[in-house]
């Protein structure tokens, strides 16, 4: 033990250690760490799947260098800048501009198009998007930069607002920052780069303009009020990490909040389940895009886009 009692040199030990060992937590220790969670954080871990959860306090459990489930209970409940920590590995931030580039240029060419044609035809004063699960920001600022890119005129009539929340008040603390290192690039084409970012020492800042059209929103996808009126709910990367009934509880709430013409994306590993797919038609299977369906309602008449599902 160090002297912050942490049984390993960093006071934090490294987030992640990849050795493969095996690794025994008893259903009593389980618990515990299940209550530590929502005692000191209010974070519900039954709506993490089983066993991702279990793989993921074991890489904690190593990168502490704690010989058990048990000591680990033990640092657990002494140390809260490990439940930090446990949950930073929970809640896994992988991101990046315009992840699943052909998503995006769905959302270019057809979604966005349909959407501020809805909104010239229904009057409305404004549209919002929701990045849910935005981790770092890349994915609601992709959002603004395709806004500022192609939409300019769009936008001089109907502002819109974009949203990103997540669990992590930390992550979002950085998503306000707007600094980010070349790996979060990878699909961002070039001109997007050299026109809305600021280059300082390998790293790439986005420039006022595009940062004031993102808002940032701490949030629990579990809490109900989270959930807001909105146009477009990007919903990618998340659901995966949960149990079926829990996603479809996220779905349900999804499209109680969506107006009647509104757009769902998922992540391409993500679908509908179960009776939360009578709430939705398919937009587009392979980009996982869905429109909200409301009885007796249809979208009007020059903003129906296409179905791709058949
Ligand atoms: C893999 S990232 C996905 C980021 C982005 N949507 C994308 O596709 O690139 C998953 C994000 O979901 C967030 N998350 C996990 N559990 C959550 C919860 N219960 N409520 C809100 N966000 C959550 C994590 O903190 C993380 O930032």
């Amino acid at each position: 033990m160090n002297a912050n009692g942490f049984p390993h040199d960093d006071p934090q030990g490294p987030l992640f250690v990849t050795e493969h060992i095996p690794l025994e937590i008893s259903e009593e220790e389980f618990d515990q760490i299940r209550r530590t969670l929502q005692d000191m954080r209010g974070f519900n871990l039954d709506a993490y799947k089983d066993k991702c959860v279990r793989r993921r306090i074991a890489i904690r459990i190593r990168a502490t260098h704690c010989e058990s489930a048990r000591e680990y209970c033990h640092l657990l409940t002494s140390q809260a800048a490990e439940v930090d920590l446990l949950l930073k590995v929970l809640t896994i931030h992988v991101s990046q501009f315009f992840r699943n580039f052909s998503t995006f240029e769905k959302l270019r060419l057809e979604i966005l198009p349909y959407l501020f044609t809805v909104a010239r035809q229904e009057k409305l004063s404004g549209l919002k998007f929701w990045s849910l699960g935005c981790a770092g920001g890349e994915e609601p600022y992709s959002l603004a930069l395709l806004l500022a890119d192609h939409f300019s005129r769009d936008l001089e009539r109907i502002p819109v607002t974009i949203e990103g929340t997540d669990v992590d008040a930390s992550i979002l603390d950085a998503a306000r920052l707007g600094q980010y290192s070349q790996e979060r690039m990878v699909e961002l084409p070039p001109h997007y780069l050299q026109r809305y970012f600021t280059e300082s020492n390998g790293q790439f800042t986005l420039i006022p303009s595009i940062r004031d059209m993102v808002h940032f929103r701490h949030g629990n996808i579990f809490h109900g009020d989270i959930y807001q009126r909105c146009d477009l709910v990007l919903c990618r990367n998340v659901l995966i990490y949960f149990a079926r009934e829990q996603q479809e509880n996220v779905i349900r709430n999804i499209a109680r909040v969506l107006n009647p013409w509104g757009i769902m994306v998922l992540g391409k590993s993500e679908t509908l389940l179960g009776e939360s797919r009578s709430l939705f038609q398919t937009v587009c299977p392979v980009e996982r895009i869905y429109r909200v369906t409301e009885p007796g309602r249809s979208a009007p008449a020059g903003g129906v886009i296409r179905d791709d599902s058949h």
